[in-house]
């Protein structure tokens, strides 16, 4: 007797998803820090641009994973590429126009929010926050999802 259940592989594809914008938004916080390292005269830049390469391949794979398998993250995960793609040009032509690359740092932080968004599956970090502290379910079906409200 076999027990085929088709939310199965979806729910190994929303944790999947949820996981890969959960390491884009620790990728992110780590390009502050190597951007500060840098900064400081600790290092060069290029360890920043390679590790944000890295995140905007991973941020696509988010995007990829969204549409196969947790179609509700798709707007919070499209939000994100598009940032990341941006990241990227605002960081190539800030050397040229400073104006652009101001704007290279405050764009990390919206990153940092859409990675959030995207990890909840289109609800906002507020609620993610929660979620992670108070479920208790860990089964790949309730991925990201806020505890009910008569819980505990
Ligand atoms: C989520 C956060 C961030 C991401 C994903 C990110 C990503 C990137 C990427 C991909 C590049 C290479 C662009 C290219 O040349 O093609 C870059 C360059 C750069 N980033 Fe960021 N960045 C972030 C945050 C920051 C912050 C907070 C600063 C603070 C100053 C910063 C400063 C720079 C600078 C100065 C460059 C140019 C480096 C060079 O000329 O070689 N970045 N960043």
């Amino acid at each position: 007797m076999e027990a085929h259940t088709s939310a199965r592989p979806a729910g190994g594809i929303a944790q999947a998803h949820r996981v890969l914008a959960f390491v884009v938004f620790g990728g992110g916080i780590l390009q502050f820090l190597l951007a500060g390292y840098a900064v400081f005269d600790g290092s060069s830049f290029d360890a920043h641009a390679g590790v944000g390469t890295v995140i905007t391949v991973i941020a696509l794979i988010v995007l990829i994973l969204a549409f196969v398998g947790r179609r509700e993250a798709v707007p919070a995960s499209a939000l994100l590429f598009g940032l990341m793609v941006l990241q990227n040009i605002l960081g190539a032509v800030g050397d040229s126009a400073p104006v652009l690359g101001a704007l290279h740092p405050v764009n990390g932080l919206l990153i940092l929010g859409a990675a959030m968004a995207a990890a909840a599956g289109g609800r906002s970090a507020a609620r993610t926050t929660v979620a992670l502290g108070l479920s208790r379910s860990s089964s790949p079906g309730s991925a990201g999802r806020a505890a009910p409200a008569s819980w505990p």
